[in-house]
Protein backbone atom coordinates (compact mmCIF):
# COMPACT_ATOMS: atom_id res chain seq x y z
CA UNK A 1 0.00 0.00 0.00
CA UNK A 2 1.55 3.12 -0.93
CA UNK A 3 0.68 6.58 -0.46
CA UNK A 4 1.16 8.23 -3.30
CA UNK A 5 -1.70 9.71 -5.22
CA UNK A 6 -2.73 7.84 -8.51
CA UNK A 7 -5.41 8.21 -10.35
CA UNK A 8 -6.56 5.57 -8.58
CA UNK A 9 -7.58 7.50 -6.01
CA UNK A 10 -10.18 9.75 -8.07
CA UNK A 11 -13.94 9.05 -6.62
CA UNK A 12 -17.02 8.06 -8.94
CA UNK A 13 -17.19 10.85 -11.76
CA UNK A 14 -20.56 9.64 -12.94
CA UNK A 15 -23.09 12.72 -13.47
CA UNK A 16 -20.26 15.08 -14.38
CA UNK A 17 -19.78 17.43 -17.29
CA UNK A 18 -16.01 17.77 -17.82
CA UNK A 19 -14.19 19.98 -20.35
CA UNK A 20 -11.21 19.56 -20.96
CA UNK A 21 -9.25 21.94 -23.42
CA UNK A 22 -6.80 20.75 -25.69
CA UNK A 23 -7.94 16.79 -24.86
CA UNK A 24 -6.62 15.12 -28.48
CA UNK A 25 -2.62 14.80 -27.27
CA UNK A 26 -0.54 14.50 -24.48
CA UNK A 27 -1.73 15.94 -20.72
CA UNK A 28 -5.50 16.86 -22.00
CA UNK A 29 -5.83 13.26 -23.62
CA UNK A 30 -4.00 11.20 -20.39
CA UNK A 31 -6.50 13.24 -18.31
CA UNK A 32 -9.90 12.41 -20.72
CA UNK A 33 -8.67 8.94 -20.73
CA UNK A 34 -8.72 8.47 -16.67
CA UNK A 35 -12.06 10.48 -16.28
CA UNK A 36 -14.10 8.79 -18.55
CA UNK A 37 -12.66 5.69 -17.06
CA UNK A 38 -14.39 7.59 -13.62
CA UNK A 39 -18.03 7.58 -15.41
CA UNK A 40 -17.41 11.43 -16.21
CA UNK A 41 -19.08 12.38 -19.42
CA UNK A 42 -15.74 14.21 -21.10
CA UNK A 43 -16.32 17.21 -23.19
CA UNK A 44 -12.82 16.96 -25.14
CA UNK A 45 -12.58 20.84 -27.00
CA UNK A 46 -10.01 20.54 -29.38
CA UNK A 47 -8.82 22.64 -32.50
CA UNK A 48 -8.61 20.32 -34.51
CA UNK A 49 -11.70 17.66 -35.15
CA UNK A 50 -9.57 15.00 -36.99
CA UNK A 51 -7.13 14.64 -34.45
CA UNK A 52 -10.19 14.48 -31.62
CA UNK A 53 -11.52 11.88 -33.53
CA UNK A 54 -8.20 9.77 -33.33
CA UNK A 55 -8.16 10.63 -29.35
CA UNK A 56 -11.67 9.03 -29.30
CA UNK A 57 -10.94 6.20 -31.52
CA UNK A 58 -7.71 5.57 -28.88
CA UNK A 59 -9.70 6.25 -25.83
CA UNK A 60 -12.99 4.18 -27.31
CA UNK A 61 -10.52 0.77 -27.36
CA UNK A 62 -9.22 1.00 -23.94
CA UNK A 63 -12.19 1.85 -22.50
CA UNK A 64 -15.51 1.02 -24.84
CA UNK A 65 -17.95 2.47 -22.20
CA UNK A 66 -16.17 5.70 -22.05
CA UNK A 67 -18.74 8.65 -22.60
CA UNK A 68 -17.11 10.87 -25.33
CA UNK A 69 -18.56 14.22 -26.50
CA UNK A 70 -15.65 16.16 -29.25
CA UNK A 71 -16.22 19.83 -29.65
CA UNK A 72 -14.47 22.49 -31.84
CA UNK A 73 -12.48 25.52 -30.19
CA UNK A 74 -9.77 27.39 -31.55
CA UNK A 75 -8.64 29.30 -28.31
CA UNK A 76 -6.32 31.68 -30.39
CA UNK A 77 -9.23 32.91 -31.88
CA UNK A 78 -11.86 35.16 -29.91
CA UNK A 79 -14.91 34.14 -32.05
CA UNK A 80 -14.19 30.62 -31.64
CA UNK A 81 -14.43 30.57 -28.27
CA UNK A 82 -17.99 32.61 -28.24
CA UNK A 83 -19.10 30.32 -31.01
CA UNK A 84 -18.31 27.36 -28.76
CA UNK A 85 -19.54 28.80 -25.72
CA UNK A 86 -22.92 28.96 -27.76
CA UNK A 87 -22.96 25.75 -28.67
CA UNK A 88 -22.23 24.14 -25.44
CA UNK A 89 -24.89 26.04 -24.03
CA UNK A 90 -27.10 24.49 -26.55
CA UNK A 91 -25.90 21.34 -24.76
CA UNK A 92 -25.56 21.17 -21.83
CA UNK A 93 -26.83 22.99 -18.30
CA UNK A 94 -23.89 22.38 -16.18
CA UNK A 95 -20.20 22.28 -15.89
CA UNK A 96 -18.82 20.13 -12.85
CA UNK A 97 -15.20 20.77 -14.06
CA UNK A 98 -13.51 23.10 -16.70
CA UNK A 99 -10.12 21.76 -17.55
CA UNK A 100 -7.93 24.87 -19.20
CA UNK A 101 -4.99 22.67 -20.26
CA UNK A 102 -4.19 23.36 -24.01
CA UNK A 103 -1.51 25.50 -24.81
CA UNK A 104 1.67 26.37 -26.98
CA UNK A 105 4.93 26.44 -25.68
CA UNK A 106 8.52 28.49 -26.55
CA UNK A 107 7.08 29.54 -30.25
CA UNK A 108 10.68 30.34 -31.96
CA UNK A 109 9.50 33.48 -33.64
CA UNK A 110 6.71 35.81 -32.24
CA UNK A 111 3.45 34.78 -34.11
CA UNK A 112 -0.09 36.40 -33.25
CA UNK A 113 -3.51 34.95 -32.47
CA UNK A 114 -6.27 36.05 -34.88
CA UNK A 115 -7.34 39.13 -32.86
CA UNK A 116 -3.57 40.06 -32.35
CA UNK A 117 -2.45 38.78 -29.28
CA UNK A 118 1.33 37.34 -28.71
CA UNK A 119 0.33 33.77 -29.21
CA UNK A 120 1.51 32.15 -26.18
CA UNK A 121 -0.10 35.33 -24.14
CA UNK A 122 -3.50 34.89 -25.95
CA UNK A 123 -3.72 31.44 -26.17
CA UNK A 124 -2.42 29.97 -22.75
CA UNK A 125 -4.14 32.96 -20.77
CA UNK A 126 -6.53 35.40 -22.61
CA UNK A 127 -8.03 32.08 -24.64
CA UNK A 128 -8.77 30.84 -21.54
CA UNK A 129 -9.42 33.67 -19.54
CA UNK A 130 -12.69 34.27 -22.64
CA UNK A 131 -13.52 31.03 -22.11
CA UNK A 132 -14.21 30.54 -18.59
CA UNK A 133 -16.57 33.97 -18.56
CA UNK A 134 -18.65 32.86 -21.74
CA UNK A 135 -18.91 29.61 -18.92
CA UNK A 136 -19.69 31.47 -15.97
CA UNK A 137 -23.42 31.44 -15.77
CA UNK A 138 -22.70 27.72 -15.58
CA UNK A 139 -19.75 27.53 -13.36
CA UNK A 140 -22.33 28.96 -11.52
CA UNK A 141 -25.41 27.35 -11.37
CA UNK A 142 -23.34 23.92 -10.84
CA UNK A 143 -23.14 23.33 -7.21
CA UNK A 144 -18.70 22.62 -5.97
CA UNK A 145 -18.38 23.28 -10.19
CA UNK A 146 -14.33 23.56 -10.30
CA UNK A 147 -12.09 25.63 -13.15
CA UNK A 148 -8.61 23.86 -12.73
CA UNK A 149 -5.76 25.63 -14.79
CA UNK A 150 -2.70 24.08 -16.13
CA UNK A 151 0.59 26.01 -15.51
CA UNK A 152 4.01 25.13 -15.71
CA UNK A 153 6.92 25.59 -13.30
CA UNK A 154 8.57 27.83 -15.82
CA UNK A 155 6.43 30.82 -14.88
CA UNK A 156 9.50 30.82 -12.04
CA UNK A 157 11.64 32.24 -14.94
CA UNK A 158 9.23 35.84 -14.46
CA UNK A 159 8.55 37.33 -11.46
CA UNK A 160 5.98 39.95 -12.89
CA UNK A 161 4.02 40.66 -15.54
CA UNK A 162 5.64 42.90 -18.10
CA UNK A 163 2.67 45.09 -18.13
CA UNK A 164 4.46 48.34 -20.33
CA UNK A 165 5.06 45.32 -23.53
CA UNK A 166 2.41 42.78 -22.66
CA UNK A 167 1.94 41.67 -26.45
CA UNK A 168 5.87 41.49 -26.72
CA UNK A 169 5.97 44.38 -28.90
CA UNK A 170 8.55 45.51 -28.38
CA UNK A 171 10.90 42.72 -27.82
CA UNK A 172 10.40 39.13 -28.32
CA UNK A 173 12.16 36.26 -25.95
CA UNK A 174 9.97 32.60 -26.55
CA UNK A 175 10.76 32.07 -22.99
CA UNK A 176 9.80 34.99 -21.07
CA UNK A 177 6.84 34.90 -23.56
CA UNK A 178 5.69 31.53 -22.29
CA UNK A 179 6.92 31.94 -18.61
CA UNK A 180 4.54 35.45 -18.62
CA UNK A 181 1.49 33.24 -20.01
CA UNK A 182 2.15 30.56 -17.38
CA UNK A 183 2.25 32.93 -14.42
CA UNK A 184 -0.92 34.82 -16.22
CA UNK A 185 -2.79 31.25 -15.66
CA UNK A 186 -1.74 31.81 -11.65
CA UNK A 187 -2.56 35.11 -11.04
CA UNK A 188 -5.87 34.52 -12.78
CA UNK A 189 -6.75 31.03 -10.83
CA UNK A 190 -5.94 32.85 -7.80
CA UNK A 191 -8.07 35.90 -8.14
CA UNK A 192 -10.71 33.94 -10.02
CA UNK A 193 -10.84 31.91 -6.09
CA UNK A 194 -11.21 34.87 -4.74
CA UNK A 195 -13.57 36.64 -6.75
CA UNK A 196 -15.98 33.35 -5.76
CA UNK A 197 -15.18 33.40 -2.19
CA UNK A 198 -16.21 37.53 -2.47
CA UNK A 199 -19.63 36.51 -4.15
CA UNK A 200 -20.33 34.05 -1.97
CA UNK A 201 -20.26 31.32 -5.34
CA UNK A 202 -20.37 27.42 -4.87
CA UNK A 203 -17.29 27.20 -6.94
CA UNK A 204 -13.35 27.17 -6.50
CA UNK A 205 -10.32 27.95 -8.60
CA UNK A 206 -7.48 25.47 -8.78
CA UNK A 207 -4.14 25.34 -10.40
CA UNK A 208 -1.51 22.54 -11.17
CA UNK A 209 2.02 21.80 -13.25
CA UNK A 210 2.72 18.53 -14.51
CA UNK A 211 6.70 18.62 -14.20
CA UNK A 212 8.56 17.67 -17.25
CA UNK A 213 6.06 15.30 -19.33
CA UNK A 214 6.66 13.52 -22.77
CA UNK A 215 4.09 15.55 -24.99
CA UNK A 216 4.12 17.42 -28.10
CA UNK A 217 4.62 20.33 -26.47
CA UNK A 218 8.27 20.66 -26.88
CA UNK A 219 7.84 20.47 -31.19
CA UNK A 220 9.16 24.00 -31.13
CA UNK A 221 12.24 23.50 -28.44
CA UNK A 222 14.66 22.36 -30.60
CA UNK A 223 16.35 18.69 -30.57
CA UNK A 224 18.29 19.02 -27.22
CA UNK A 225 14.40 19.17 -25.50
CA UNK A 226 13.06 17.32 -28.11
CA UNK A 227 15.18 14.37 -28.25
CA UNK A 228 17.63 14.30 -25.36
CA UNK A 229 15.82 15.84 -21.87
CA UNK A 230 12.97 14.26 -23.40
CA UNK A 231 14.19 11.13 -23.16
CA UNK A 232 16.51 11.47 -20.66
CA UNK A 233 14.22 13.47 -18.32
CA UNK A 234 10.78 13.24 -19.19
CA UNK A 235 8.26 11.33 -17.17
CA UNK A 236 5.35 10.39 -19.60
CA UNK A 237 2.44 12.07 -19.74
CA UNK A 238 0.34 9.67 -17.81
CA UNK A 239 2.56 10.47 -14.41
CA UNK A 240 2.43 14.54 -15.69
CA UNK A 241 -1.41 14.66 -16.22
CA UNK A 242 -1.31 13.51 -12.53
CA UNK A 243 -1.48 17.03 -10.81
CA UNK A 244 -4.51 18.73 -13.08
CA UNK A 245 -6.41 15.32 -12.02
CA UNK A 246 -5.81 15.63 -8.11
CA UNK A 247 -6.55 19.57 -8.73
CA UNK A 248 -9.89 18.61 -10.31
CA UNK A 249 -10.94 15.54 -8.15
CA UNK A 250 -8.76 15.60 -4.61
CA UNK A 251 -11.56 15.74 -1.75
CA UNK A 252 -11.47 18.26 0.60
CA UNK A 253 -10.51 21.20 -1.68
CA UNK A 254 -10.95 24.61 -0.89
CA UNK A 255 -9.37 26.53 -3.52
CA UNK A 256 -6.39 28.10 -5.12
CA UNK A 257 -4.47 24.73 -4.32
CA UNK A 258 -1.61 24.51 -6.72
CA UNK A 259 -0.37 20.76 -7.47
CA UNK A 260 2.58 19.86 -9.01
CA UNK A 261 5.09 16.35 -8.58
CA UNK A 262 7.56 16.58 -5.82
CA UNK A 263 10.61 14.67 -6.72
CA UNK A 264 13.85 16.24 -9.05
CA UNK A 265 13.03 19.86 -8.63
CA UNK A 266 9.22 19.26 -9.39
CA UNK A 267 10.22 17.70 -12.79
CA UNK A 268 9.04 14.70 -11.82
CA UNK A 269 6.93 12.23 -9.50
CA UNK A 270 3.54 12.08 -8.18
CA UNK A 271 1.42 15.49 -7.19
CA UNK A 272 1.20 17.24 -4.01
CA UNK A 273 0.08 20.74 -2.97
CA UNK A 274 4.10 22.78 -4.03
CA UNK A 275 4.14 26.89 -3.78
CA UNK A 276 4.19 29.07 -6.96
CA UNK A 277 6.22 31.80 -6.81
CA UNK A 278 5.74 35.41 -4.76
CA UNK A 279 4.64 37.13 -8.24
CA UNK A 280 1.86 34.33 -8.31
CA UNK A 281 0.16 35.72 -5.10
CA UNK A 282 0.68 39.76 -6.01
CA UNK A 283 -3.41 40.52 -5.85
CA UNK A 284 -3.02 43.54 -7.14
CA UNK A 285 -1.12 42.67 -10.19
CA UNK A 286 -3.91 40.14 -10.60
CA UNK A 287 -6.40 42.35 -10.75
CA UNK A 288 -4.89 44.57 -13.18
CA UNK A 289 -3.97 41.43 -15.07
CA UNK A 290 -7.82 40.76 -15.11
CA UNK A 291 -8.95 44.75 -16.15
CA UNK A 292 -6.29 44.58 -19.21
CA UNK A 293 -7.99 40.90 -20.12
CA UNK A 294 -11.15 41.71 -20.14
CA UNK A 295 -10.78 45.31 -22.36
CA UNK A 296 -8.33 42.99 -24.90
CA UNK A 297 -10.97 40.48 -25.02
CA UNK A 298 -13.97 42.61 -24.38
CA UNK A 299 -15.79 39.70 -22.55
CA UNK A 300 -16.82 40.37 -18.86
CA UNK A 301 -17.25 38.27 -15.73
CA UNK A 302 -20.53 38.94 -14.32
CA UNK A 303 -20.03 37.68 -10.99
N1 LIG B 1 4.62 18.65 -21.18
C1 LIG B 1 5.21 19.35 -20.24
O1 LIG B 1 6.32 19.02 -19.79
C2 LIG B 1 4.55 20.59 -19.69
C3 LIG B 1 5.22 21.28 -18.69
C4 LIG B 1 4.61 22.39 -18.13
C5 LIG B 1 3.35 22.78 -18.53
N2 LIG B 1 2.71 22.09 -19.53
C6 LIG B 1 1.39 22.56 -19.96
O2 LIG B 1 0.50 21.47 -20.14
C7 LIG B 1 -0.53 21.83 -21.09
C8 LIG B 1 -0.73 20.70 -22.06
O3 LIG B 1 0.41 20.54 -22.85
P1 LIG B 1 0.98 19.11 -23.31
O4 LIG B 1 2.29 18.95 -22.66
O5 LIG B 1 -0.05 18.07 -23.16
O6 LIG B 1 1.28 19.43 -24.85
P2 LIG B 1 0.60 18.92 -26.20
O7 LIG B 1 0.70 17.45 -26.30
O8 LIG B 1 1.21 19.74 -27.28
O9 LIG B 1 -0.91 19.33 -26.02
C9 LIG B 1 -1.33 20.68 -26.11
C10 LIG B 1 -2.78 20.71 -26.52
O10 LIG B 1 -3.19 22.07 -26.65
C11 LIG B 1 -3.84 22.20 -27.90
N3 LIG B 1 -3.79 23.57 -28.42
C12 LIG B 1 -2.72 24.30 -28.78
N4 LIG B 1 -3.11 25.49 -29.28
C13 LIG B 1 -4.47 25.50 -29.23
C14 LIG B 1 -5.47 26.42 -29.62
N5 LIG B 1 -5.16 27.59 -30.21
N6 LIG B 1 -6.77 26.11 -29.43
C15 LIG B 1 -7.10 24.93 -28.87
N7 LIG B 1 -6.22 24.01 -28.50
C16 LIG B 1 -4.91 24.28 -28.68
C17 LIG B 1 -3.10 21.23 -28.82
O11 LIG B 1 -3.83 20.98 -30.01
P3 LIG B 1 -3.09 20.34 -31.31
O12 LIG B 1 -2.86 18.89 -31.00
O13 LIG B 1 -4.08 20.56 -32.40
O14 LIG B 1 -1.80 21.10 -31.50
C18 LIG B 1 -3.02 20.04 -27.89
O15 LIG B 1 -4.24 19.37 -27.85
C19 LIG B 1 -0.08 23.17 -21.69
O16 LIG B 1 -0.81 24.21 -21.12
C20 LIG B 1 1.38 23.28 -21.30
O17 LIG B 1 1.80 24.61 -21.18
C21 LIG B 1 3.28 21.00 -20.11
Amino acid sequence: MTNNWTSEKIHDQTGKNILITGANSGLGFETSLALSKKGANVIMAVRNLEKGKEAIAKIKAINPAAKLDLMQLDLSDLDSIKRFSEAYHAKYKTLHVLMNNAGVMAIPKKETTRQGFEMQFGTNHLGHFALTAHLLDLIKSTPNAIVVTQSSGLHKRIDAIQFEDINWDKSYDKWKAYAQSKLANLLFTYELDRQFKAHKINAIATAAHPGFAETNLQRSSGFLVKYLANKLMAQSAEMGSLPILRAATDTGLKGAEYFGPTKMGEMRGYPDLVKSNEASYDSDAAKRLWDISEKLTGVKFNF
